[in-house]
């Protein structure tokens, strides 16, 4: 089996061959992200692994399948960068519904943590034997509530850990988890009544830009706001007006809308084209990681293993079990993988 691995890291290879030790698949390892211009480099490939910055439009689906691939093996867990509307009937796409939802939680904690007590700056500053405290009030998190747009997996594990430092957690999920003591509330009494604001939820037609002027509007005084799950649930230009009115205490970013071209490379030395990118690097209210929420070992170890079970599973023509497909998402009760055990 031969196998196009693309939007390839060092990381990714060491994982990945480790893992293939038990497998023994043929993987071809490009560090060019897919796309138009790289999507016929597949030729010859029955299987694409892809990765979140992929951009796996229809004219790209249409390439792929055109060059003989069956199977695109998304290894990560969210997939609104796939067109799966175009990929139905053509090419299953599997992905890794959930590799480490602890890692992702722990991030958006220390993001918080380390913005609000500013610990970046003060590692900054004791290095230069800058000992002053001055500018590095924080609050007490102890007693502040905390409002989480998402109670999945990681949601959940994020509420639990908000829980152990005595924040009041309220949440919202148009699909309340059930059996959880989570105090759910509506949308705008979330906005009302939070001190932060983390999200949570993936990003999907009705959640792009969940976080714009008129949310902002309805939000406390100094909110916080905490985005470790895709960038595009925030209108960046809104989030800069709040950050600059202070409306918006402080942002942490793990993901941003146009992160594509950016995240995941070293551009020390270049000029960030990007204006708005640029704008909330210069913000000291701003805390930027770079899409690394996910990133822990046994994270990559559990993305390599379900990756190459996904593609286990399709070679040995059993049930895909973490396909998703345009029809399941239509069509949940009553989908044709009920029957077939396959999408198509
Ligand atoms: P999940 O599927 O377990 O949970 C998502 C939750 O969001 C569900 O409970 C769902 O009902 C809820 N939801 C759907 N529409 C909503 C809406 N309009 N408003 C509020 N909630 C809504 O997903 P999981 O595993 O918890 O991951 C969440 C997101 O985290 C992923 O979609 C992905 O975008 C992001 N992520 C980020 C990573 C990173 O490294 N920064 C790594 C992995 C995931």
């Amino acid at each position: 089996m031969k196998i196009a691995f693309y939007d390839t890291k060092p990381y990714d290879k060491k994982s990945f061959e480790e893992q293939n030790k038990l497998y023994n698949y043929n993987f071809k390892y490009f560090e060019y992200k897919l796309n138009e211009e790289t999507a016929h480099l597949a030729k010859g490939y029955e299987v694409v692994c892809a990765f979140v910055n992929d951009t796996i439009t229809k004219e790209v689906i249409d390439i792929l399948y055109d060059n003989g691939v069956k199977l695109l093996a998304l290894r990560c867990a969210g997939y609104n960068n796939v067109d799966f509307k175009a990929a139905f009937l053509k090419i299953h796409v599997v992905r890794v519904p959930s590799y480490s939802p602890y890692a992702v939680a722990e991030h958006a904690m220390a993001l918080l943590l380390t913005l609000n007590r500013k610990i970046h700056k003060a590692y900054n500053r004791t290095r230069e034997s800058n000992f002053s405290i001055n500018g590095l009030l924080g609050v007490t998190l102890h007693g502040k509530t905390i409002g989480v747009i998402g109670t999945g997996r990681i949601g959940r594990i994020f509420v639990n850990i908000c829980k152990g430092i005595g924040m009041k957690v309220i949440a919202y999920d148009p699909y309340p988890a059930k059996d959880s003591k989570i105090d759910y509330v509506s949308l705008q009494e979330l906005y009302n009544q939070s001190d932060i604001i983390s999200l949570h939820c993936p990003l999907t037609k009705e959640t792009k830009h969940i976080i714009s002027k008129s949310s902002i509007d309805q939000m406390k005084k100094n909110v916080i706001l905490i985005n470790t799950s895709r960038g595009a649930l925030i209108n960046t230009e809104d989030l800069i007006e709040g950050l600059k009115s202070r409306k918006i205490a402080q942002a942490a970013l793990d993901v941003y809308e146009e992160e594509g071209e950016y995240f995941f490379e070293d551009l020390s030395d270049d000029i960030i084209h990007d204006d708005n990118l640029a704008r909330l690097q210069s913000m000291p209210n701003v805390l930027i990681t770079s899409h690394q929420a996910f990133f822990t070992k046994e994270a990559l170890e559990a993305i390599a293993i379900t990756t190459l079970e996904n593609i286990k599973a399709f070679i040995e023509d059993i049930p895909l079990d973490n396909e998703i497909c345009y029809d399941c998402q239509r069509n949940r009760e009553n989908c044709s993988r009920t029957i077939n055990n396959r999408c198509f």
